[in-house]
């Protein structure tokens, strides 16, 4: 008879659902098999002793670009899954803007498949939006991708959708959620010229919110919501980067919302008095704007008309990033220390932790309606991310995993520290060794 090995977490202080509460986790197999105080160490084959940290579900990221096709000299699936695990993040939606982009079904079952076996945290991936693929979006079924990606505004990769009845078209017929970078276009590339006559190709990085201006936002966002409201379309728009946007959403629970938001980490960290140090390092669409755009959001988190945190973890090499205003690539690597963000924003009195749990682990799921897993349930996956509150760690360039080898952190001191990741029931990270096993799998989705 063969027995499928458990494992019993004690001492634990679970951050899950509204509350955090004293519990032990039994593991079996991929699988919570009880979620109770007082579970006795004869019911598993090893005890892992938590010594009062904290237990979160494991981060579900719902917007990283992980470079694969086609741009793997600046991350891989494999190389920043495994960064995701580090951070503490088991599950990652991602987003379609590769070489080639992924913008039909024979382009997403080649990630399905290039992922399978290579990553080490759970994943799922976008169908990319063009002005002409209409119909491989009517054709897609909840299951072959997480999501349709559409660019209201043109960024890396070229694959700006502003064809207006094409997004009519999308919003009326999208068979699954719609994820949208909002920006106008049009107005951008007015600043851009506007900017280039006065400094020519000298363009400084601190006038990239002048360029990609808060206007560029409203636009394009209240665009997205309006088509939303009209079609009846379930619609999330990605990394808000402005206050004023956020009149656009409601506040509220996720259940039945029809139209939902993001913020990512690094508008909620950075503001525009960054530029001047952090130079191109910060440089990403939407801009990091003003520090009272950068309040206005942290509010909105916690009055929940934004729903989601996440990182859109977007890797480019320094090389790449030491180019001028034009020529830099927007964008930053973050997937393995969003949770630590998110601690530190606690330890300042600005987040409670189940708001982390909330934006970070349970709204995603909900949202994108991923099967058995954001939440620290009986029956659920064991995806799992254990945290010490008090122990400080400072990003060193040997503490990246990331592929590209650098972060905006650097130098920087959290005051918390990621423990432990439970990835399927497996530990995948241990006070900073990291598995060899790429134990990743595809996302299921709830039907109906
Ligand atoms: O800053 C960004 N970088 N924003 C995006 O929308 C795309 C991303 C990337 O892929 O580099």
């Amino acid at each position: 008879m063969t027995t499928v090995a458990k494992k019993l977490l004690i001492n634990a202080r679970l951050v899950n659902e509204g509350e955090v509460k004293e519990a032990d986790v039994l593991i079996e197999g991929e699988r919570i098999e009880r979620v109770e105080s007082g579970l006795a160490a004869s019911l598993a084959s090893e005890v892992i002793d938590l010594e009062g940290r904290y237990l979160f579900p494991g981060l579900i990221d719902d917007q990283v670009h992980f470079r694969e096709p086609g741009l793997t000299h600046k991350g891989s699936l494999a190389t920043e899954s495994r960064a995701a695990i580090c951070g503490g993040v088991t599950s990652v939606l991602e987003m379609p803007n590769t070489s080639p982009p992924t913008t039909d079904k024979a382009a997403l079952q080649e990630k399905w498949e290039r992922a399978e076996g290579r990553s080490f945290a759970n994943y799922a991936f976008y169908l990319g939006a063009t002005n002409d693929n209409l119909e491989e979006i009517r054709r897609i079924a909840p299951g072959e991708a997480c999501g349709i990606k559409v660019f209201m505004g043109a960024s890396t990769g070229n694959m700006l959708v502003d064809d207006p009845q094409v997004l009519e078209r999308i919003f009326a017929e999208s068979p699954l959620p719609i994820a949208t970078h909002c920006e106008d276009s049009p107005t951008i590339w007015a600043n851009e010229a506007a900017f280039r006559e006065r400094f020519g190709e000298d363009v400084p990085m601190e006038a990239h919110p002048q360029i990609r201006s808060a206007e560029a936002c409203y636009r394009s966002s209240s665009l997205a919501v309006d088509l939303a409201k009209r079609h009846g379309a379930r619609l999330h728009v990605l990394h808000l980067s402005t206050s004023r946007e956020l009149e656009l959403f409601e506040p509220g629970p996720i259940d039945g919302k029809a139209i939902t938001a993001e913020v990512c980490v690094h508008h909620l960290w950075f503001d525009e008095s960054r530029y001047p140090d952090l130079g191109s390092r910060i440089k990403c669409n939407p801009a990091i704007k003003t520090s009272a755009d950068r309040e206005g959001l942290m509010r909105a988190v916690c009055d929940d008309r934004i729903d989601v945190i996440a990182t859109d973890h977007a890797p480019h090499t320094l090389e790449e990033k030491a180019q001028t205003y034009f020529k830099a690539p927007a964008g930053l690597p973050l997937v393995q220390h969003s949770l630590q963000i998110l601690l530190e924003f606690h330890h300042q009195g600005r987040l409670s932790l189940e708001t982390i749990a909330q934006k970070g682990a349970h709204n995603p799921a909900v949202l994108f309606r991923i099967a058995e897993r954001g939440f620290i349930r009986e029956g659920y996956f064991a995806d799992l991310v254990a945290v010490d509150l008090n122990k400080p760690q400072r990003i060193t360039p040997e503490s990246l995993v990331y592929k590209c080898g650098w972060s905006p952190f650097e130098g920087e001191r959290f005051s918390s520290s990621i423990h432990m990741t439970i990835l399927n029931g497996e530990v995948v990270f241990r006070e900073g060794v990291i598995t060899d096993t790429p134990g990743g799998r595809r996302l299921s989705f709830q039907e109906g």
